[in-house]
């Protein structure tokens, strides 16, 4: 499963990268607000961070003015990935900008039918909203396996990019489901690494090897 880190902050995805942990980045705009960055700026720097595909999201509600902001976002590196809302104008805008050959995410998709149209557009992610479903009482869970049927049903390449994750259990059920990707705030991704009963085996050596007088330095 790769691992795109869901954040405009660039020390944020510097510390994960320095470890390997990045495989790409997703921003939207209210994480560009949160950064207080220009978003042109700010995304330069991401892409110059990062190797893997880095997620720019445009405002434009009109296909056209679509097509226009991602050609000017494609612009600021080759791993930009241009980030269109799952409308009909959406659509239209990803079946045009996957047909330069660019990179295409297309965000927001909260059901199968919106995924596969995604999919037919030429997306080269679609981004299925596990906690804003969860939120609702609705399972995203449950949407992750659905895509993930019915992409194989029929051998679409669209990469499924498990989007809106809140906690360590989503990454772990999507991983299970198998969505290619997942996209999860920097906290998200540290959080895996803990367990209570690592806190409490190392606890306990520590306690032992301190009676034991040793040192290894
Ligand atoms: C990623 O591409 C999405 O913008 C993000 O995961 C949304 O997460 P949220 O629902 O927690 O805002």
């Amino acid at each position: 499963m790769k691992f795109f880190v869901d954040t405009a902050e660039i020390d944020a995805i510097a510390e994960l990268n320095d470890l390997g942990m990045v495989d790409g980045v997703t921003t939207n705009p209210s994480l560009i607000l949160k950064s207080g960055r220009d978003i042109l700026e700010v995304t330069r720097e991401i892409c110059d961070l990062v190797d893997g595909p880095v997620s720019a999201e445009v405002v434009a509600t009109e296909a056209e003015a679509m097509i226009a902001e991602g050609r000017r976002l494609a612009g600021i590196a080759d791993n930009i990935a241009v980030k269109v809302p799952l409308t009909w104008d959406g659509l239209k805008a990803c079946k045009v900008l996957s047909g330069e050959g660019q990179m295409v995410n297309v965000t927001l998709c909260f059901s199968v039918n919106q995924a596969l149209l995604a999919a037919k557009a030429g997306a080269t992610f679609i981004s299925p909203f596990i906690g804003r479903l969860d939120d609702i009482n609705l399972d995203g869970m449950e949407l992750i396996a659905d895509i993930r049927t019915v992409y194989d049903n029929y051998g679409f390449e669209t990469e499924i990019l498990a989007a809106s994750i809140r906690s360590v259990n989503h990454v772990a059920e999507a991983a299970r489901i198998g969505a290619d990707v997942m996209t999860a705030p920097p906290a998200v991704i540290k959080a895996l690494a803990n367990h209570p009963l690592t806190d409490k085996g190392l606890e306990a050596f520590l306690a032992d090897w301190a009676k034991t007088g040793q040192k290894i330095l």
